[in-house]
């Protein structure tokens, strides 16, 4: 899956790059090639990606073309570009720098532990009374052999209402429920992906699916976000979809985890008819689409630009209610819900019936329960950006309009050894590399506000003791804007 990077492209990724910080009287192809290893390292430049021609990206920039010649071998030279003459040149990391990962974000049970490795809410009040009345339920199902590979109908009902609520009309034999939104992501990943198909990715994305795709041995390409702003450069986007050709593309529109960005409802349209073109099953992850804050308006589902069967949405109840419940689903045609049903026979038969009955009993109440959950999220969000504002003044974070995370653009590449400081203090974090592929993104950590404020205040306190701890014991390694080696 080859995709080139147009002049314009990487021109309006480069953005001022010639007066990034940091630079003093290096030369311009210096600063040009330390921009391209910047946009690598925060994954705003996918590895594999073919840049353009030298001339065409100094006319693009409106330089000298031994300018943009000195610094592609630059960027040669340090292991950051590979070139054959004659068919381009593409990024790479250098070889040193491949961090290796399990790919899982799990959560460990330690209770002295900040935990901001996990961006879930405690369970809601609602939850036991819930559980009551499921068990109430319960003897209606029991005179069968509670196999239900596609989930209750009761439930599939309830799930199907709010898909239709939503604007998009569906009906119980599309939905599918599954053990968690996990649970249907791989389900949907063994369907649709064989070995060394290509998928592509947001970066940051969400690690778990991560190691979804890599038990696929999926080829994995990225599309980069930017971190503040619209997230999607819808040009770019498209472009990787039309000439990469990916056999599927996983997405987090709505509050993307981990940068909390919504997509604007032209670029899924785009997106979807992209897909459509170029043969590309569009696998819409939609955890967080109940979670919009300070009264966001959400775009139409990206289902509702589909005429082709191309998009299969993935949801679940773990975000707006409870991870325990192990409760998701998956929206797609009916014939393909038979599909994965099969497939689901192989794997686990059908999930539980009294968890499924549990969360037909909440979805009863969603208005007020996922109101609660909104006010919540908005005093816990609002705690946390007062502390980073106060205690690590330094660090850039877009506000979040929904979901359960911000993504903080830190002050240096930090975030690997800023993890391994906290851990001593009491403090789980996920670092920034945790969300990419190839070890990049040290320059990001994301921070989820699913925890009461006065924690998170508390975390953020001990994060900043460590930060400038870090300053002191290991100035030489981040004071140069370059990858982590
Ligand atoms: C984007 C995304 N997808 C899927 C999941 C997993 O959800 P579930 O607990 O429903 O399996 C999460 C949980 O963090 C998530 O953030």
């Amino acid at each position: 899956m080859t995709s080139q990077v147009r002049g314009v492209q990487l021109a309006r990724l480069l953005g001022q790059w010639h007066s990034l910080p940091g630079r003093r009287r290096s030369p311009d192809y210096a600063a040009l090639a330390g921009a391209v290893r910047g946009l690598l390292a925060d994954g705003r430049l996918p590895l594999g990606v073919r840049l353009p021609a030298e001339r065409e990206l100094a006319e693009a920039l409106k330089i000298s073309r031994t300018t943009v010649t000195a610094a592609y071998r630059q960027l040669r030279e340090s292991g950051h570009l590979a070139s054959r003459r004659g068919a381009g040149s593409w990024t790479m990391l250098p070889g040193t720098h491949r961090v290796t990962s399990s790919g899982l974000w799990t959560p460990q049970d330690d209770v002295d532990m900040i935990d901001l490795g996990v961006a879930a809410l405690a369970a809601p009040a609602e939850l036991v009374p819930a559980a009551r009345a499921a068990t109430e339920d319960l003897p209606r199902y029991l005179g069968g052999a509670g196999y239900h590979p596609t989930g209750i109908v009761e439930l599939r009902e309830a799930v199907a209402r709010g898909y239709t609520d939503r604007g998009l009309p569906t009906s119980p034999d599309q939905i599918m429920v599954t053990s968690g939104t996990q649970h249907a992501l791989d389900l949907v990943l063994r369907l649709a992906v064989s070995p060394g198909a290509g998928v592509l990715v947001e970066s940051p994305t969400y690690p778990n699916a991560l190691a979804a795709l890599a038990a696929r041995r999926a080829r994995i390409a990225t599309h980069g976000l930017a971190s503040d702003g619209a997230g999607w450069d819808a040009d770019l986007l498209l472009g990787s979809i039309r000439q990469g050709r990916p056999k599927l593309a996983y997405l987090i529109p709505e509050f993307q985890n981990p940068t909390g960005h919504l997509m604007a409802a032209d670029l899924r349209e785009r997106v979807v008819a992209a897909a459509h073109a170029a043969g590309t099953d569009l696998v819409v992850d939609e955890s967080f689409v109940d979670l919009p804050l300070d009264g966001t308006s959400l775009p139409p589902p990206v289902a509702t630009f589909d005429r082709h069967s191309r998009v299969i949405s993935i949801g679940g109840m773990s975000k707006p209610y409870w991870g325990g419940l192990r409760i998701g689903w998956v929206r797609a045609s009916a014939p393909q819900v038979q599909r994965l049903a099969a497939a689901r026979v192989g794997v686990d038969m059908a999930s539980p019936v009294l968890d499924q009955l549990v969360a037909v009993h909440l979805l009863a109440e969603a208005p007020a329960i996922v109101a609660e959950r909104r006010a919540q999220l908005t005093v816990q969000r609002d705690a946390l950006l007062g502390a980073l504002t106060e205690r690590l003044p330094d660090w850039r974070v877009a506000v979040p309009r929904g979901g359960v995370t911000l993504w903080a653009e830190l002050d240096g590449p930090i975030s690997s050894a800023l993890a391994r400081a906290a851990e001593e203090v009491g403090v789980r974090l996920a670092p920034g590399p945790r969300f990419g592929l190839d070890g990049t993104l040290e320059r990001f950590l994301r921070l989820p506000f699913t925890l009461p404020a006065a924690e998170l205040v508390d975390a953020v306190g001990r994060i900043a003791a460590v930060r400038y701890d870090l300053d002191r014991a290991a100035r030489p390694q981040w004071r140069e804007p370059a990858v982590i080696a």
